[in-house]
């Protein structure tokens, strides 16, 4: 199993914490929360790096592929900001890697296709829900300097979330209705994927304490509702809007059974 060490960018990375009055509870929840953050902003960087060749055989503008090389700084950056948060709370900035395979390559769809439907999961859907979460832990969020860190977070997210519907305007009015009905079959899959993703990250307990919420221990219930809403209120009159089935394949993907609970 690969392991993210950070502790030395973490230690650099000279951010700190005010004097904060924690249980040993919350520090614990709130180290684990930012670890668990660390390990996904880091691996963030890998699908985006991912959607490249893609964008190159789709040959999608140069400017474009650009941007995306950018995004690939901006989540490794975010995972050492994360490991920074880690450090200053007395933790240690470092967790095995999960398995990561490899990002979808779509064979059995044209190059442009396959780089749509991960447009479409990756910035359509999980940069939208992201922008959605960390905007709403920011209010919550008490000490100055670690508003400041989810405050540039969140901008970087805005940009990826962004990326994805701005694209998906120049491309959509090109598809054709087959194109149109197959990526509406792919939304089926990609949203059940979602949201099993999300639920895993986002269990239903409540936050320890008011003190582990403002240090971004976040309510998890919540979080799912907000996750919920931001699906049916942005992402699919987002996906309609640009003729695109997000509807019908939202409440197809709930019906399917979930792993999680
Ligand atoms: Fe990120
Ligand atoms: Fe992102």
């Amino acid at each position: 199993m690969a392991r993210l060490d950070l502790t030395r960018q973490a230690a650099a990375a000279g951010f700190s914490l005010p004097a904060l009055e924690l249980t040993d509870e919350d520090r614990e929840a709130a180290i684990g929360t930012w670890r668990g953050r660390m390990v996904n902003e880091h691996i963030s960087a890998r699908v985006f790096a991912g959607l490249i060749p893609q964008m190159m055989a789709a040959e999608i503008d140069a400017s474009a592929q650009a941007e995306v090389a950018r995004m690939i700084g901006e989540e490794l950056r975010h995972g050492v900001q994360c490991a920074a948060v880690v450090h200053a709370l007395g933790g240690q900035a470092a967790a095995d890697l999960p398995p990561l395979p490899p990002v979808a390559q779509h064979p059995e769809v044209g190059p442009l296709e396959g780089f749509t439907r991960n447009l479409l999961s990756i910035c359509c859907l999980s940069e939208t829900v992201a922008v959605a979460l960390i905007g709403r832990e920011r209010l919550e969020t008490g000490p100055e300097s670690l508003e400041a860190v989810l405050k540039a977070i969140l901008a970087d997210e805005v940009g990826h979330a962004r990326f994805g519907w701005r694209m998906l305007d120049s491309l959509a009015p090109n598809f054709d209705r087959a194109t149109r009905e197959r990526l509406g079959d792919y939304l089926i899959t990609a949203f059940a994927h979602f949201r099993d993703h999300e639920l895993l990250h986002l269990p239903e307990v409540a936050s320890p304490s008011a003190r582990a919420e403002a240090i971004g221990v976040c309510d998890g219930r919540e979080a799912r509702r907000l996750f919920a809403d931001t699906v049916d209120r942005i992402i699919v009159p987002g996906l309609e809007r640009r003729g695109l089935p997000g509807g019908e394949a939202w409440r197809a993907a709930q019906r399917l059974p979930s792993a999680v609970v």
